[in-house]
């Protein structure tokens, strides 16, 4: 309990500084290209978020997106995350083309694991004041009301949402050839811009699936969490086992699962 209460408060905070700026200049730089930007924002929340769990668990690691412990490449970095007890994996802003845009839909998430296993999960979305947390073995909550996935199993009653990655070259490409297979069979796509989001509304029954190659795992733990304890199911797009160097990512509400497996083959 105290992990995803401590979780909840931290990304409240977090996201009330986000709004407090949102109508503000802000000073953005390129990361790998001119698709994929960080904002001083996504910084400055990082660095409160984990200014907040070291002083409330000092002897935990944390790794943020924007520069904590990230000179560990992925197999390293699910090393870091499996062999120790206490790792925290935080994204400051999930979705920061929409926060840059002033577009809705950004999102705090904020995901606790122990030796591997994610334990608590908050995705935190602030311009609409949702609150998605989980904990292992608990069920899944929106704004302290338990959650469950859609019982849809047909695709076409279903709404699936997907995203598109920064990397246009591989993941970009591959993604727009996804949408084309399997956009005629759902019965639409969507494409919010927060996989964290994505992970949440699928958890809430709102998307019945959402898939999207390329991610980095602190894009989706949290949501991994919410949308497990929720009844869903994750893996990779060729339905093998979702692990922490997860390289495709597919979260559903079950039912439509093997569908777009089939589908994306
Ligand atoms: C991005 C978002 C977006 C997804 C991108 C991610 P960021 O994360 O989750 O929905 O399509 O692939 O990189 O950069 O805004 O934290
Ligand atoms: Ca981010």
């Amino acid at each position: 309990m105290e992990f995803v209460e401590a979780g909840i408060n931290i990304a409240k905070e977090a996201g009330t500084m986000l709004l407090n700026h949102i109508d503000k200049p802000i000073k953005i730089d390129q990361k790998e290209s001119e698709f994929d930007l960080v904002t001083e924002w996504d910084k400055k929340i990082e660095e409160y978020i984990v200014k907040e769990i070291k002083e409330a668990f000092p002897d935990h690691i944390v790794v943020g997106e924007e520069g904590f412990n990230n000179n560990f490449k992925s197999v390293s970095l699910s090393n870091l995350i499996n062999e120790n007890e206490h790792v925290w994996v935080i994204d400051p802003i999930d979705g920061t083309n929409n926060y840059i845009h002033g577009l809705p839909g950004y999102t705090i998430s904020i995901a606790k694991f122990q030796k591997g296993e994610i334990r608590a999960g908050v995705v935190y979305s602030p311009d609409n004041n949702e609150l998605f947390s989980a904990e292992k073995g608990r069920g899944a909550y929106l704004n302290g009301t338990k959650i469950n996935v859609s019982k849809k199993e047909r695709l076409e009653e279903s709404i699936i949402a997907t995203g598109i990655p920064s990397n246009i070259e591989i993941h970009r490409k591959n993604v727009l050839n996804q949408i084309n297979m399997i956009g005629t069979k759902c019965r639409n796509i969507r494409i919010y811009g927060s996989a964290a989001l994505h992970c949440a509304y699928t958890a809430a029954g709102r998307l019945e699936a959402y898939w999207e190659p390329g991610l980095n795992i602190w894009d989706i733990a949290a949501g991994v969490l919410i949308a497990t304890e929720a009844g869903g199911m994750v893996s990779e797009l060729d339905g093998s086992p979702f692990a922490i160097d997860f390289d495709t990512f597919l979260v559903s509400n079950g039912g439509v699962g093997h569908q777009i497996i089939r589908v994306l083959e």
